[in-house]
């Protein structure tokens, strides 16, 4: 069974009730839910932090022996050095995702310091961005 783990960033523990228009109304355990079931042969983790360090430590932790990270950064994408470096040093690919489109967004929004290390990016598609990551590791 192929391992997988989602890291979320910062602010995306609100999903479902920040900024609906953007982000949507379904909250991300309910929509992780709908993802176990319907990937039962695959074993999916969760992770979320709004603390850049700790995004950086489990980076580390899962990534020498998970099969795959599944990663939305959020804010820290457009700032953080540090995930970005954890990213190239780790040895489990990494895709990245977005919920929104980032380049029809704010400028700041448009630079990213991980894609350069990442597997994929898939960016723009709502929730089911992370479902299409799944997809590409399968
Ligand atoms: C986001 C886009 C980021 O710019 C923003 O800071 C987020 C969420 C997205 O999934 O669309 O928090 O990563």
């Amino acid at each position: 069974m192929k391992k997988l783990i989602i890291i979320n960033g910062p602010n995306l523990n609100l999903l479902g009730t920040r900024e609906t228009e953007i982000y949507g109304s379904l909250s991300f355990t309910e929509f992780l839910d709908e993802l176990k079931t319907k990937y039962p042969n695959i074993s999916i983790d969760y992770f979320q932090s709004n603390i850049e360090g700790e995004l950086i430590d489990k980076l580390q932790e899962v990534g020498f022996s998970y099969d795959g990270i599944i990663l939305n950064a959020a804010a820290y994408t457009h700032t953080s050095v540090g995930i970005g470096d954890a990213v190239k040093a780790i040895e489990t690919p990494v895709i990245e995702v977005h919920i929104s489109n980032t380049f029809s967004r704010e400028e700041i929004r448009h630079q990213s310091f991980i894609s350069a290390h990442a597997k994929g990016i898939v960016i723009g598609f709502g929730l089911q961005s992370y479902e299409l990551a799944i997809q590409s590791i399968q």
